[in-house]
């Protein structure tokens, strides 16, 4: 079973930055899309047939349409390099609905949001919603040069302006230092919040570590990473009981969970496969998992309460799990 979509057409196009473009979409059926909280994501079907998760960057209380941005990656194998040549205004497109890996932390006195590159796009959003509540906040936004600094004509008008702190053609020596910047004057109860490229987004872990609670510190990857190592605690294999019914299933070395279920005809939604959007996730009755994904916060992977099915493993024989 995978995730229900939704038909949409693309309204508009825009070219942001150089190589990023963003979509303007609305439904095929006319009717307005859904709430979703800033932060959030949606699969996108490229014409080419391949899923990839885009973050929706609009403003989270227009209804009428949805806007994501889509960065052309050379080493693309056809999802971003087709929405790029074969989308125009128009096209039809099947997204799924919004899932929210990535929220803003209700409770934060203050919100710093530290972007890079395309890593803006959900962190607009949350611009939106923080704007919208006269809440404080600050967006260091990094990018090489302006040209690749996407969305400026917005970020440099209100309500967004006096909020944006631009930081261009930092030289990697110099980026460590910068991020520590960036968090220096975070106060008690502030979250700070991080999407980028992963080498960028452990710097600024590595800064904001030093002034906030881990649990204040959000982040969002939207590219997997070489797996994570299996730990010694990680068995090859392992049993998964189904809580309702009770039945088990054997996962070997060679199969994930979601495999091992759909042999006994029990399907999870899957999307990326690879441990990043989050989609499979179900909630862990008991046992331990072996977390291999990339899209759990610390907070729950240190819980232990949940897991994603497409990637990750169990350390204790038998893992129950909520379905
Ligand atoms: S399907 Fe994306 S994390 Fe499992």
């Amino acid at each position: 079973m995978q995730a229900q979509t939704l038909k949409v057409r693309v309204d508009a196009l825009r070219e942001e930055a150089h190589g990023v473009r963003s979509f303007i979409i609305s439904r095929v059926d006319k009717l307005p899309f859904e709430r979703h909280e800033p932060g959030a994501h949606i699969d996108v079907t490229s014409p080419s047939g391949i899923v990839r998760q885009y973050s929706l960057c609009g403003d989270p209380e227009c209804f009428e349409s949805q806007t994501f941005a889509v960065k052309k990656e050379e080493q693309s194998r056809g999802g971003s390099r087709s929405l790029h040549d074969e989308v125009k205004v128009g096209t039809e497109l099947s997204v799924g609905a919004p899932r929210n890996l990535f929220q803003l932390a209700e409770t934060a006195s203050e919100h710093i949001l530290i972007g890079a590159g395309i890593g803006i796009t959900p962190l607009l959003s949350m611009a939106y919603r923080l704007a919208a509540r006269h809440a404080r906040f600050t967006l260091h936004y990094f990018a090489r040069s302006k040209q690749h600094a996407a969305f400026m004509t917005l970020l440099d008008s209100p309500p967004f302006a006096a909020h944006v702190q631009l930081h261009l053609g930092v030289e990697p020596e110099a980026l460590p230092a910068q991020l520590d910047a960036c968090v220096l004057e975070a106060g008690a109860g502030a979250h700070v919040y991080t999407c980028g490229p992963a080498p960028f987004m452990d710097l600024v872990v590595q800064s904001a570590q030093a002034r906030v609670p881990a649990d204040a510190i959000h982040l969002e990857r939207f590219k997997a990473e070489p797996a994570a190592p299996a730990s010694d605690a990680s068995l090859d294999s392992f049993d998964v009981q189904i809580a309702s019914t009770g039945q088990t299933v054997r996962v070997d070395a060679d199969h994930s969970i979601v495999d091992a279920l759909a042999s006994i005809g029990i399907e999870v939604d899957t999307s990326c496969g690879e441990g990043v959007c989050g989609t499979c996730m179900v909630d862990v009755v008991s046992g331990e998992p072996e977390h291999r994904d990339h899209c759990l916060s610390k907070t729950e992977r240190a819980s232990n309460s949940v897991i994603c099915c497409c990637v990750s493993r169990s350390r204790s024989p038998v893992l129950v799990l909520d379905i």
